[in-house]
């Protein structure tokens, strides 16, 4: 199935997606950016039970965005007790510098924003010589065309729906036909990469998100974190938002 596969494809030495052969069609990437970070264990152990299927870990350097979150540390800790396959954002002023952290402290997927590489090439070339693989990052002011001579070297693209910093932000509306381009232009050069979402992924914006294109959903407290629901709870009202069972 082309959606397991690309997303489950084998491509680094940590563990892939245990979802693999699920019939499910679109990826919930859990954003613990929004989760308890007095309890993570217990948080991370909630996110698997109640069925996602990557760990979205948001990584933030107060230059790049204006705010701070976790580090490689955090994320090896969390390595020792979840098989979920990381899908690690960066955040961050000069990632080439970190991808090799960031791919050894357990990452599967490594996004980084177009933004933050002068030379975009050769880091892509590390993190895939790392073994993990290479989402690429734009901001919702950042166009397309961004990703000319990259496409056909990466496993999938981060199409930011807010500005990246912070949770709980409203839509940016442009980005939903700059999902709709994106799957256009994939589909023409007939490739093989996702497209995942990430910001306000709530119950109303993630069925527009999928119809335009998208099939990795990157969920904080706009649903499967929602302040007046619990994890496995957004979880089943997400999946059901898109008609399809959990
Ligand atoms: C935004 C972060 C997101 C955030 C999305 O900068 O990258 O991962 O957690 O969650 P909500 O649903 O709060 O927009
Ligand atoms: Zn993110």
């Amino acid at each position: 199935m082309r959606r397991c596969s690309s997303v489950g494809r084998a491509g680094g030495s940590y563990p892939l997606c245990p979802r693999f052969k699920s019939p499910h069609r679109h990826y919930i990437s859990a954003s613990i950016l929004t989760a308890d970070f007095g309890n993570l264990e217990r948080e991370v152990k909630k996110v698997e039970k109640a069925g996602a299927d990557l760990l979205h870990l948001d990584v933030m350097d107060g230059h790049f965005v204006p705010n701070f979150t976790m580090g490689p540390d955090i994320l090896a800790s969390l390595r020792k007790i979840t098989n979920l396959p990381f899908d690690t954002h960066l955040m961050i002023e000069n990632p080439h510098r970190y991808v090799s952290t960031f791919v050894e402290a357990g990452s599967t997927f490594i996004s980084i924003h177009v933004e933050t590489c002068p030379h975009l090439d050769r880091t892509i070339r590390l993190i895939k010589k790392k073994g993990a693989k290479v989402r690429i990052a734009l901001n919702p002011a950042t166009p397309l065309c961004r990703l000319d001579y990259v496409l056909e070297e990466i496993s999938s693209v981060l199409v930011m729906t807010v500005n990246p910093g912070f949770a709980s932000q409203k839509l940016v509306p442009s980005t939903i036909s700059k999902i709709e381009n994106l799957k256009e232009i994939i589909k023409k050069k007939a490739l093989d990469v996702d497209i995942a979402v990430d910001g306000n992924v709530s119950f109303t914006n993630a069925p527009l998100m999928v119809k335009a294109g998208a099939n990795v959903l990157v969920c904080g407290t706009s649903s499967i974190f929602h302040p007046e629901l619990g994890i496995k709870e957004g979880v089943a009202k997400l999946r059901k938002s898109l008609s399809y069972p959990i």
